[in-house]
């Protein structure tokens, strides 16, 4: 097949691309900093010629103009994961909120929600025709593999990323092609309360161990406090800048790892440029569909694995709530449980927990008697082990609600214990 012929037949621009997307139909977009943002602006500009048109996808960086007040009746969001850009738009009813787990979002596309289109942000293609998904395969290859239409868009400034993350010319229906940073995540800032829980974290990590690492300026400041470990492999949902420095210092070298050694495996990437170049055609690096990376089944196979995810609130039962503060979404699950149950199987793993112990500028615990009213669980109190604040760590597997409660209080903030102490109390008649 003559694929350069190919690919010169299926160009066309942004704005012709979006004519071919149907009213009545659902859109799934690549998201985070693989966002095809050309696209996906071209479909808002035009969005007077659209009808009913749903639009799917998880984590929101781009610009988001589809949750605008004008587009109803036109274009409506379905967030996954709800992000900076679309909270106010889901919280005020303009978009809606789908929960799911992460790995399962390729069968919901299979499933309860089949995708008609699906817009992705690609490589140019290799000798063999086969473009790379590049920093975003996710449940963006699994889209575009059941989507009834694909419109790429060709990227020359997308890093060429191995493992199972390739589109072939030929199952691409439209080409956009554009030359464009891509969008990049700005680092967190890591202070006092991030760096003694990082230190808390690290304390967990054994050499040889296989970590994930979920977003923010937590699981950053951990990778700080791991520059002495020996033989750490990678195998997380996603991963950004601070893998560099910490590949780099040479503390991981994924030798250990039981599955896939020598390899980072993961499913999507968000960083700055230094990721970005780190990754390019490297081939310790692989992405896997989300389907793969973050089923449990899988995350058990690593032995030794630890992973390091976040919250916004848990009980003294050791029930975490990490998307929602009462009724308004904040985020989503994401990989959350994928890797607390899969962590639970893996031999010698470990599935940690971490946040500062308060919220709103000190004014709120974290560690609270009951969520708020209103609130989900995201972890539950049966999934949960540790739990990390600045003030120590809580190891909740096995021990007793009274137990846990005792735990929990101890690594609160010393500024509310008192006020916990009284509801241990009055929970379970005894003092403190
Ligand atoms: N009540 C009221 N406000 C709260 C709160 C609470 N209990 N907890 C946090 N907040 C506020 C914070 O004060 C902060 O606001 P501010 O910036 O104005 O101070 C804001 O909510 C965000 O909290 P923060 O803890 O800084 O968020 P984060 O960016 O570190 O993200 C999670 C933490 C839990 C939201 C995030 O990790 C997440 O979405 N997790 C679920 C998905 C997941 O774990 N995926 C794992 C694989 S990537």
């Amino acid at each position: 097949m003559d694929y350069k012929k190919l690919y010169k037949e299926k160009l066309t621009t942004a704005e012709e691309a979006v004519k071919h997307i149907p009213s009545d139909s659902r859109v799934v977009t690549g998201h985070a900093t693989g966002e095809p943002t050309v696209i996906v602006d071209a479909m808002v500009e035009n969005y007077m010629q659209y009808e009913n048109v749903e639009i799917v996808h998880l984590v929101a960086m781009g610009n988001c103009g589809y949750v605008r007040p004008e587009m109803k009746g036109h274009l409506r969001h379905n967030a996954i994961f709800v992000g900076a850009g679309t909270r106010e738009a889901v919280n005020d009813g303009r978009a809606d909120f789908t929960p799911s787990f992460f790995y399962q979002v390729p069968k919901l596309f299979r499933t309860s929600l089949p995708v008609d289109v699906a817009i992705i942000q690609v490589t140019p293609p290799d000798e063999n025709g086969n473009c790379s998904f590049g920093v975003s395969c996710d449940f963006t290859k699994p889209a575009a593999d059941s989507a009834k239409m694909v419109i790429a868009q060709v990227n020359d400034q997308m890093p060429y990323i191995y493992g199972d993350n390739f589109i072939n010319i030929k199952d691409i229906d439209y080409i956009v092609e554009v030359s464009k940073p891509l969008l990049e995540l700005k680092a967190p800032v890591i202070g006092d309360v991030e760096r003694a829980i990082g230190e808390n974290c690290a304390s967990l990590v054994e050499d040889g161990s296989t970590l994930q690492l979920g977003i923010g300026a937590i699981p950053d400041a951990v990778l700080l406090f791991l520059k002495d470990k020996k033989d750490l492999g990678i195998h997380s949902e996603m991963f950004s800048d601070g893998i560099v420095d910490l590949y780099n210092s040479g503390a991981i070298n994924n030798s250990k790892k039981s599955l896939h050694p020598g390899k980072m495996i993961v499913t999507f990437l968000m960083g700055s440029k230094k990721l970005y170049d780190f990754v390019h055609n490297n081939e310790m690096v692989e992405l896997y569909p989300v389907d793969y990376v973050n089923d449990p089944l899988t995350i058990m196979k690593n032995s030794k694995m630890v992973s390091i995810n976040s919250a916004l609130q848990v009980d003294l039962m050791g029930q975490v709530c990490a998307e929602a503060i009462g009724l308004k979404q904040f985020s989503g699950v994401g990989g959350q449980v994928d890797y607390v149950r899969g962590t639970s199987m893996s031999e010698d793993g470990k599935s940690i927990i971490a946040m500062p112990s308060t919220a709103s500028k000190g004014k709120l615990s974290r560690i609270v008697p009951f969520l708020d009213n209103g609130s989900c669980v995201t972890t539950s109190r049966t999934d949960v082990e540790y739990i990390v604040t600045e003030y120590g760590i809580a190891n909740l597997r096995g021990k007793s609600l009274k137990q846990r409660a005792k735990a929990l209080i101890n690594i609160a903030h010393p500024g509310f214990r008192d006020e916990l102490k009284k509801e241990y109390a009055e929970r379970f008649k005894e003092d403190f």
